[in-house]
Parts: structure tokens; sequence; C-alpha cells
């Protein structure tokens, strides 16, 4: 789309950039999550190959799911909630760009280095320091155009949406530049500047508020804006949304421990975890309940609209899997789930049901939007996606459930003399059915994607610069 820039326009380009990058991503990434996930099944599909093995593509999917699926989803809705709420475009276009690119080649750098075996080891900060190095400059570059044009406002208010980005941006860049802290000894190779217990502690504080920030907060952003949008309500609590930001700020800092429970962490600092755990249910519920009674007086148009049910549906998976966590980390529940499927179960109820769920209703949400359209090609296909989504989500928890379960209490039991009653390779041939169930689930919910890249690309070929650009037109202050 290349008009001639307005500078009574918003800046959309790298909003769409962003958005069109989030379902190639969400594809790609998804694609290899059914793939893993049918090695675990096949086994033969890791063809003895060490690029191509299950230990280094898992951390791939990863990488491509919450970074580039996910972040990209981030990006596009930060850059266009920020200026449609402070009415004003984006303090610098040359940096906004810069972010774009710059996060794209962190993304090609992850494809490149993960399956050559070039790896941190810590989870989630896999990338090697020249990446992680470019990483943050992005970042930071993204908090600057993020809280530049916070600062250029038009709007007497900072809208609560912007409170949460604002926080998932900052948290970030904290969180990675202390987890990356690290000696280099070659240009692939670094160890990291802490030891022992101490690295095993500042790395589960990353983790934890990787989850916390990256996963949920900024997605929280995303939910303050897309669902009142979408249901045409204003939010249900403003006063809510305040309290409800700060408890959930100051909470999730303290609950890393919870992934080191029965380690060598000393025992207050896993009781710490697992008490702040628990405490967090109340802020993680009473987000979630802002957000579904948003939709009072208008529940009606869940019949007819699917980019509701989608935002409506991921709060729910939300809710369910706030809940579970603060479960899990209580220790008894923890060293049954620990090590098992269930852990696996729990993370994609957040991340298939909450985080998908969620970026998907506010792209189908934004993309009539950015290219002048005033719907998407074809709802029905929405509704196709949705139920997809739905059902694949379902699937896979349902089988990580019975299969952690299952593996949880094989593995502990034991017969009258002490011996354990059952092999490891028992216990893993009673997980081969739910294998199969959930690389189903996961083919569901990657084939709804392809539903959704067909409908994108009909809705963007329908429109035509101008029209693209006339919906960029800064409206009057007070319609956002
Ligand atoms: C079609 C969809 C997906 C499928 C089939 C899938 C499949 C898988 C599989 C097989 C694993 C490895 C499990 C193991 O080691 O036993 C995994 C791990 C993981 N996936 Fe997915 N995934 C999907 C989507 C997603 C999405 C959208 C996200 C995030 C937004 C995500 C985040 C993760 C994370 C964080 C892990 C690591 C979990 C841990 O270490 O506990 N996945 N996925
Ligand atoms: C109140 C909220 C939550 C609490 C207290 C919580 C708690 C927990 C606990 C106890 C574990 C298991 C740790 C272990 O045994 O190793 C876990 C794992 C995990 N959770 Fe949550 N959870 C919450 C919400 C979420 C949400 C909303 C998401 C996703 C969007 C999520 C993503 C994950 C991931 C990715 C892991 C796996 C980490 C790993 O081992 O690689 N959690 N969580």
């Amino acid at each position: 789309m290349s008009t001639a820039i307005s500078p009574t326009a918003y800046n959309y380009k790298v909003v769409r950039q962003f958005a069109i990058m989030t379902v190639v991503w969400g594809i790609l990434g998804m694609g290899l999550g059914v793939f893993i996930a049918s090695q675990l099944v096949w086994p033969e599909l890791n063809f003895g190959l060490p690029w191509t093995s299950f230990g280094r593509l898992r951390p791939l999917h990863t990488n491509l799911v919450i970074f580039a699926f996910g972040g990209c989803a981030l990006f596009a809705t930060s850059y266009y909630v920020v200026q449609r709420t402070c009415q004003t475009r984006l303090i610098s276009d040359s940096l906004a760009a810069f972010t774009f690119w710059g996060w794209q080649a962190v993304i090609v750098g992850a494809i490149i280095t993960l399956p050559l075996g070039y790896t941190t080891t810590k989870e989630y900060a896999e990338l090697e320091w020249p990446l992680a190095i470019l990483l943050a400059i992005v970042w930071v570059t993204y908090g600057l155009v993020f809280f530049g044009t916070i600062t250029k406002r038009k709007t007497k208010h900072i809208y609560v949406g912007n409170w949460f980005y604002g926080a998932f941006i900052v948290v970030t860049a904290m969180l990675h530049i202390v987890n990356h802290a690290s000696l280099p000894v070659s240009f692939f190779k670094s160890y990291s500047a802490y030891a022992g217990a101490t690295d095993a502690m500042i790395q589960w504080w990353y983790g934890h508020n990787a989850v916390g920030f990256f996963l949920t907060t900024g997605f929280l952003g995303m939910m303050y804006y897309f669902v009142p949008k979408q249901a045409e309500r204003p939010i249900y609590s403003y006063r809510l949304s305040i309290v409800h930001f700060w408890a959930l700020i100051t909470l999730y800092i303290w609950a890393g421990p919870h992934h080191l429970h029965y380690t060598a962490l000393p025992d207050w600092a896993q009781s710490l975890g697992m008490a702040m755990s628990i405490i967090l249910l109340a802020p993680s519920w009473g987000g979630m309940i802002n957000g579904m009674m948003t939709l009072s007086g208008a529940w009606h148009k869940l019949r007819t609209d699917p980019i509701l049910r989608f935002l409506v549906v991921s709060l729910a998976f939300y809710g369910m899997s706030t809940f579970e966590g603060p479960m899990m980390a209580i220790k008894t529940v923890n060293s049954l789930s620990h090590y098992t499927d269930w852990t696996i179960g729990h993370v994609h109820a957040g991340a298939l049901g909450w985080v998908a769920m969620i970026s998907i209703g506010a792209i189908y949400h934004m993309i009539p939007k950015l290219f002048g359209r005033a719907q998407m090609h074809s709802v029905g296909l929405i509704n196709a996606h949705f139920w997809l989504a739905t059902i694949g989500t379902v699937l896979y928890i349902a089988s990580m459930w019975v299969n952690g379960i299952t593996q949880g209490l094989m593995w502990r039991a034991i017969n009258d003399d002490g011996t354990l009653t059952y092999s490891f390779v028992e216990a893993l041939q009673a997980s081969h059915p739910g294998y199969i169930v959930r690389a189903l689930g996961g083919a569901f919910f990657a084939s709804g994607m392809f539903l959704m890249a067909y409908n994108v690309w009909r809705t963007v070929r329908a429109s035509n610069p101008a029209e693209a650009e006339a919906a960029a037109q800064i409206a009057v202050v007070g319609a956002h």
C-alpha cells in the first residue's frame, strides 16, 4: 500500500504488516506444533537427522508460536490501540518500521539457529547472544515508539488497555536483559552469568513472567480494547480494571518458584511462590469477569457474531487456565503434575484457548478496518474457524489431562516391597492414545488457521490502496 502519507492519518502500514505476519507465523508455528505432536506418536518422523529431531524442533515451535505469532499479534494490536485511543499517529514511522523488520529478522535467526542446535538451553530464552542483543535493541525501540506515542496523545486519559501494553513492554525488557546476562565464548556460544540454583531461579523468574507479562498482560491489553469494541459496550467496570492492573502486576512477579518445587531452591522460596500463585487467582478472575460482564445486555450478539465468540471463549479459557495454574502451584498437587503431560495441557489451555483465540478475534476485528472494508470476506468461514479452534483446544487439553494424571499415578505407584509397579515405558505406552488425540486436536486448530489465511487474503485483495488510506484517517476525538 504505497500511497502518500497524510499527517492526519494513523500509521496503519506497520499494523497491517504485523497483522499479516501474525497469520503467517501462526500457520508455521502451529503447523510445526502438529508435526512435533506427530513425532510423539510416530517417532520415525524424526528421520534420524539432528536438525529434524524433536529436541531441536520443540524450541523452534515455542519460539514461533510465542514470539513470532503472539509477538506479531501484540505489536499489531498495541500499535493499533495506542494510536486510536490516543487519537494520534505513531511518534515515528521509521522506528516503527525498524521494529517490524528487526522482529522478523530475530524470528528468521531463530528458524536458522535452533534446528542447527545453537541454544543457550534456557527455556523460552534459547536464542544465543547475537540474536538476544538484536532482540533487546528492537524491544527498546518498541518501548520508545509506544511510550513516545502516549506522550503526544490528544486525549486526557491513558486508556487502560495501554497500561497493560505498557507494563508488558517494560517488564519484558527487564526480564530479557537480566536473564540473558552471559559470557560469550564464541559467536554461537555463551554461558550464563549466574550459577547453580541462582541461575535456575533467575531463569524461572524470567520464564514465569514471560507467561505473566508476554502471554498474559499484553493480551489483557488486547482484551480491554477489542472486547468492548466488538460488543459495542463500554467496559464493565473501569474501577475494577485499575484494581486488576495493579494487583496483577504486583503479584505475578513473585510466583516463579512454583516451577522449581522440590528442587535445590530454598524451601521458603518455594512456599512463597506457592502462596503468591494462589493469591494470583483473584486478579486473574477479576480481569476475566470484567471482560465477560462487558457483554451484559449484548449476549445475544454471540449468536450471530463469531468474532465476539472468539473473544468470549478466549476469556473462558483464560479463567480456566488461571484456576488450574494456582492449583498446580500447590506443592502436593505439583508432585503429581510436574514432568507430566498435565503441564503441557495447562500450557495449551492458556496458549490455544486464551492467547491464540483472543489474537485471532482481534485480527478478524482489525483486518477489515485496516484495509477499508466493511467486514471480512466471509463470516461463515470465521464461524467454521471458531469451531475448529474450540474443538481442537478441547481435544488437546482433555487428552493431556488424561495422560498427565495417568503418568503421575503410574510413576508413583509402588509395590509392597517398595519397588516401582510400572516401568517408564509402560507409562509411555499408556500415553500413546492421548498423543494421537492431541495431534488430531492440533490439526483441527491449525487447519482453522488456513481458513483464516484464505479469508484474510480475500479481504485484502478486495481492498484498494485509496480505501485503505481513507480508513487510516484519524477519527474525531471521542470516536475511538
Ligand atoms: C496447533 C497447535 C499446537 C500444537 C499441535 C502444539 C503442540 C505442542 C507439542 C507437541 C509440544 C511439546 C510437548 C512436550 O514436550 O511433550 C508443545 C510445547 C509447547 N507449546 Fe505448543 N502446540 C500448538 C500451539 C501452541 C501455541 C499457539 C502456543 C503459544 C501461544 C504454544 C506454546 C507451547 C509451549 C509454551 C510449549 C512448551 C510447554 C512446556 O515446556 O511445558 N503451542 N506444543
Ligand atoms: C494464575 C495464573 C497461573 C498460575 C498460578 C500458573 C501456574 C503454573 C504452574 C504451577 C505450572 C507448572 C510448573 C511445573 O510444574 O513445572 C505452570 C506451567 C506453565 N504455565 Fe501456568 N499458570 C497460570 C496461568 C498461565 C497462563 C494464562 C498461561 C498461558 C498463557 C500459562 C502458561 C504456562 C506455561 C507455558 C507453563 C510451562 C512452563 C514450562 O515448564 O516450560 N500459565 N503454570
